[in-house]
């Protein structure tokens, strides 16, 4: 990549507002000539956060971190600096010379994202200027979408054909790899090349919240052809469930009104829009995700959801609500008139009128449980009505703020007519649960991160040392010698002892039994590795007892081991091993929890835990254990 000059440096750098390029990732408050907000570098409930325009600066009191804006972006997306300077030149549209050779000193993400600006400019033109996307334009024209809005927007069209990205891009030059990894062209079956992803559609490109093209969207314009949209699959730049349609151009007006309102299709955005409804984005067609909400908690205090009045709606509406709660936004649902999408009624009705009709119907949570469960009849039983009482309270639950749930619970209180002295022990008990579930959560999360980073199922570091039960197997080991290491260690694979000093010392014993070498006088001194010795040391001082009910199943009988040992080996090796099927299991469960969100297939993961849960049964059974 060519050098990026210090004048093209200090360019972006006094071009780039850091208050505006803050205000993408913190929600901003001005206070006197600074402005304030949490740090997004640390967790904090008050405002420690620091922006100072004037010198162009931040500085977190909590935390420590501080510096200009390019160390900001590098800190906060990931960056190096050449990146992060790359990313605002972008954003201010300073442009600066391209990378001289795409493709081999560039990083493949500025390739891939070369690429799909760069088909999101072929895709427009040609919507502009070819004789065949006349069908296209006079779709738009009957669908009211304005000039300013196919500009704003990008909106553009595919040509008929199986070749017409492939050949432009290949005239650019840009490589059809790179292609294929923007998500733009499929490779064939039969390994014969590539076709264009987009045929004869409408296209809508996906913007990240920077202005950066991602993906797009394609809409039939034949109404047999299926399916009705071909939407980019995920890249290394475009993660579904990170991303909202609409973003990009609504954040300015989100901020200044601190309100979000949720839709779901592409076209409704661009309607709402261009009616001066601005403060609008889709979730494109996928069921809202917490990573989603949070990219909106950064600009929003409250999100309108609107909702379809089926039962998928409900349900939708309804879990977008708890995600809502739970990052300490307001939440609000509304229903339109049966028949109408907020495209058509705004088409309609007008932007001052769907703004009226938002503000009139809007309903807080509360009522809006309250008044779906009424009409579905579950107020008319006992059981019904605790059971929507239980719910709404959950969901109060949620709201991480004190003053703000405090206050939703004396609502809930007057709408379903119960003291709020009646409520409250709901409400702790909630609470109490709620706690739980964030820890289970946060630990899935750590799951799910090291998932990314390595397939393999998730290790404790060896940070994290090693589990008690594997210690008791060590020192089981080293007392029992031959006869327990051999039939530990071929109960037990090597990997199911931690990464480091354990296993390096499980690992080791298996050595030393295979030369025949073992002895427990002269283990620690034949040891090299500093923490196997002091590991070593470590489980010679443990006590090991079986569990005290085993008595009443001692059925396994290994020659040379007596009972006793026999038994505290086996029930240490059961729970090591479920200790390890757990592990799996949160790993798979927020990878289906990731998928789905994304509304993808999660059949196979799921039958994997289907799987995972009967070898559970199998490990719990001891089955998986050798008895003589
Ligand atoms: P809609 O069917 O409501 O489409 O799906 P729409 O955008 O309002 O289109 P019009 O008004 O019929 O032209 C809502 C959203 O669901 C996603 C798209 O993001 C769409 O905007 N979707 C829908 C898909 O991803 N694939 C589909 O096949 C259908
Ligand atoms: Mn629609």
């Amino acid at each position: 990549m060519s050098i990026i000059s210090d004048t093209s440096i200090e360019e972006v750098r006094s071009s780039a507002d850091i208050v505006d390029v803050v205000g993408d990732y913190v929600r901003l408050k001005k206070r006197g000539s600074n402005f304030v907000g949490l740090c997004p570098f640390h967790t904090e409930k008050t405002p420690s956060f620091n922006v100072n325009p004037g010198l162009g600066i931040f500085k977190c009191f909590g935390c420590g971190e501080g510096g200009d804006v390019f160390s900001f972006v590098s800190r906060v997306e990931g960056l190096t600096f050449p990146e992060s300077v790359r990313l605002l030149a972008e954003r201010v549209g300073i442009v600066l010379p391209e990378a001289d050779v795409p493709g081999e000193e560039a990083s493949e993400n500025e390739s891939i994202y070369h690429a799909l600006r760069f088909a999101a400019r072929f895709f427009h033109d040609s919507l502009g200027s070819t004789d065949e996307a006349e069908v296209a334009r006079s779709y738009l024209k009957k669908r009211g979408v304005t000039p300013e809005a196919v500009k704003t927007f990008g909106i553009g069209f595919a040509p008929d054909g199986w070749d017409h990205l492939i050949k432009a891009a290949e005239a650019a030059p840009i490589n059809v790899e790179i292609l294929e990894k923007a998500g733009l062209v499929v490779p064939r079956k039969d390994g014969s090349g590539h076709y264009d992803r987009y045929r004869y559609r409408l296209i809508f490109p996906i913007f990240s919240h920077v202005g950066k093209v991602l993906g797009f969207g394609g809409r039939i314009l034949r109404e047999d052809d299926e399916p009705k949209y071909i939407n980019s699959p995920e890249t290394a730049v475009y993660n579904k469930s990170r991303v909202l349609y609409g973003l990009y151009h609504a954040k300015n007006a989100i901020r200044s009104r601190e309100e979000v309102i949720l839709v779901e299709g592409y076209t409704d955005v661009v309607a709402l829009y261009q009616a001066g409804v601005q403060h609008v984005v889709a979730s494109s067609g996928t069921a809202l995700t917490d990573d989603q909400v949070s990219a909106l908690s950064r600009y929003a205090r409250t999100i309108v959801l609107l909702y379809d009045a089926d039962k998928a709606g409900l349900r939708a509406a309804l879990r977008g609500i708890d995600l809502v709660l739970k990052k300490g936004l307001i939440p609000y649902a509304v229903r339109l008139p049966d028949g109408d999408d907020p495209d058509s009624y705004v088409r309609d009705n007008g932007g001052p009128a769907f703004e009226a009709y938002l503000r009139d119907h809007r309903q807080n949570f509360i009522d809006f449980v309250y008044e779906n469960a009424r009409a579905a009849g579950s107020m008319d039983t006992p059981e019904g009505r605790a059971s929507v009482q239980r719910t709404i309270v959950q969901s109060v639950a949620l709201i991480p703020d004190d003053l703000v749930r405090e206050s939703y619970l004396r609502t809930a209180s007057s709408r379903l007519d119960i003291p709020d002295l009646q409520l409250r022990p709901v409400l702790d008990a909630a609470m109490r649960g709620e706690r739980r579930a964030v820890v289970r959560q946060e630990r899935r999360q750590q799951a799910r991160t090291s998932t990314e980073e390595q397939p393999a199922i998730r290790r404790r570091s060896s940070q994290e040392g090693p589990l008690p039960m594997e210690k008791k197997l060590l020192r089981l080991m080293l007392e029992g010698g031959i006869p327990m290491i051999e039939w530990i260690m071929g109960t037990m694979p090597l990997a199911d002892f931690t990464d480091g000093p354990s296993r390096i010392m499980a690992s080791e014993l298996v050595h030393q039994y295979e030369d025949d070498s073992f002895d427990r006088q002269t283990f620690f001194t034949n040891v090299q590795n500093e923490d196997v010795r002091s590991l070593a040391a470590d489980v010679m001082t443990l006590q090991v007892e079986p569990s005290e009910n085993w008595t009443r199943r001692k059925n396994i009988r290994v020659p040379g081991l007596d009972e006793n040992s026999t038994e505290a080996a086996a029930s240490a090796m059961v729970l090591l091993k479920l200790h390890r099927v757990q592990e799996r299991e949160d790993v798979l469960r927020a990878e289906i929890y990731r998928l789905e969100s994304a509304g993808e297939n999660t059949r196979e993961l799921n039958q994997q835990l289907v799987d995972l849960k009967r070898f559970e049964k199998a490990v719990r059974e001891r089955k998986f254990i050798a008895s003589a």
